[in-house]
C-alpha cells in the first residue's frame, strides 16, 4: 500500500464525537499532540477552516507520511517531531501563544502496529522494538533480555495488570536470549490460561505492558495533560481518548483533581491546600463509540473520550 492510500483508509476513532467538542472552542491554534496519520487533525481542519493546527508525534515516519499528504495545508498545518509531553517547549520554539484546542489520541496507531519491522505485534515474527521514536529509546528486545526477573514482573504487573506476570517473566529469564514478538508470545501462551470463548490473545496485556514501559506512558500522559492545561487558553477545550482502563484512569483522575478546588485529605478539618480548579469538566459519563462505529473499525471498541474546559 502506498502512503496515500494507507492514510486514505485510516479511520480516527470517534471523529464526529471529536471535532463537535471544539465546536464552541476558542480561536487559537489546536494542538493534536498525537498527529498519527492526522485522521482527526483533517477533519478538525476541514471543520474550522479558519483555525490552525500544530501536529506533533514521536514517530518520524507517520510525520513524514502525514508531511506529503497534507501538503494543501501547508499554511494551516504545522508538524513536529517530539512528545506532546514536552508541548510547551515545542509551542514555544514555534512562537505559538495562543491554543484554543488540545487533542490526544493514546497509544499507538493502526499503522504502527501493522507495519513491519517495528516489533508491536505478536500476530507476526519480527524483532523486538515497540518504540514510537526508533532513533532513541531503549528497546522492548533490551527490556526483554536485559530486565531482572523481578522488574519484569512489576511491569507486567502494574502495566498489563496480568495475574501470570511472575510465571512469565520466569519463564522468560529461563529461555533468554529473546529476539522476537513470536517468540515472547509462545512463552507468554505457554503460561497463560485463557478461556476458550475469550477474544483476547494471551499475549495481548503483555504486549500492551512492554509497550507502555518502552515509551514511558505513563509518565508521557501525566505531563501531557499538565502541561496541555497550561497552555490553553480560558474556554479552550482538552480533549483525549483513551483505550485501556488504566490510561483512562489516569486521565480521569487528573481532570477530577484538577476540577475540584480542594484536595485536601478528608481528615483534614479546614483545607489548607490552596488547590484551585482550573476546569470544568464537560462530559460527566465518558463517551464511548457508536455500535455502527465499532462494526466498521473493530479497534475502536475500547475507545473512552474525554472532554473537558480550561475555566481560567
Ligand atoms: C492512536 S495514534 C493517533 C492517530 C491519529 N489521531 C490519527 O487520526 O491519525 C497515536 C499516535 O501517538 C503517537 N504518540 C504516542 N505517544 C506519544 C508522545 N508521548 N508524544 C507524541 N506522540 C506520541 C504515536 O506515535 C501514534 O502515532
Amino acid at each position: 500500500m502506498n502512503s496515500k492510500c494507507e492514510i486514505a483508509t485510516h479511520l480516527p476513532v470517534m471523529l464526529s464525537e471529536v471535532l463537535e467538542a471544539f465546536d464552541d472552542s476558542p480561536e487559537g491554534w489546536f494542538i493534536d499532540g498525537t498527529f498519527g496519520l492526522g485522521g482527526h487533525s483533517r477533519g478538525l481542519l476541514e471543520r474550522y477552516p479558519d483555525r490552525k493546527v500544530f501536529g506533533i508525534d514521536l514517530d518520524a515516519n507517520s510525520t513524514g507520511l502525514s508531511r506529503k499528504v497534507f501538503q494543501k495545508f501547508t499554511d494551516r498545518v504545522l508538524l513536529v517531531n517530539g512528545n506532546y509531553a514536552d508541548m510547551k517547549t515545542l509551542t514555544k520554539e514555534a512562537n505559538i501563544s495562543s491554543v484554543g484546542g488540545i487533542l490526544l489520541d493514546l497509544g499507538l496507531s493502526s499503522i504502527q502496529l501493522e507495519t513491519e519491522g517495528r516489533g508491536f505485534s505478536f500476530r507476526t515474527d519480527e524483532i523486538l522494538d515497540m518504540r514510537y521514536n526508533q532513533s532513541q529509546g531503549i528497546t522492548a528486545f533490551d527490556v526483554i533480555n536485559t530486565y531482572e526477573e523481578k522488574e519484569l514482573a512489576a511491569i507486567f504487573f502494574r502495566f498489563g495488570e496480568e495475574k501470570a506476570a511472575r510465571k512469565i517473566a520466569k519463564e522468560i529469564c529461563i529461555q533468554r536470549p529473546i529476539m522476537t514478538t513470536g517468540k515472547l508470545a509462545k512463552i507468554v501462551e505457554g503460561k497463560v490460561w485463557r478461556s476458550g470463548k475469550s477474544r483476547i490473545h494471551p499475549a495481548t496485556k503483555i504486549f500492551q505492558a512492554l509497550r507502555i514501559a518502552v515509551n514511558q506512558e505513563f509518565e508521557n500522559i501525566n505531563d501531557g495533560l499538565s502541561a496541555g492545561l497550561d497552555l490553553l487558553t480560558n474556554k479552550g477545550k482538552f480533549v483525549v481518548l483513551t483505550y485501556h482502563s488504566l490510561e483512562d484512569r489516569i486521565v480521569k483522575q487528573f481532570f477530577k483533581k484538577e476540577s475540584i478546588n480542594c484536595i485536601c485529605s478528608v481528615n483534614v478539618p479546614v483545607c489548607s491546600c490552596e488547590h484551585k480548579s482550573r476546569l470544568r469538566i464537560v462530559n460527566k459519563k465518558v463517551r464511548t463509540p457508536s455500535g455502527g462505529e465499532i462494526e466498521i473499525n473493530p479497534r475502536s471498541r475500547s475507545a473512552k473520550l474525554r472532554i473537558v474546559e480550561k475555566i481560567v
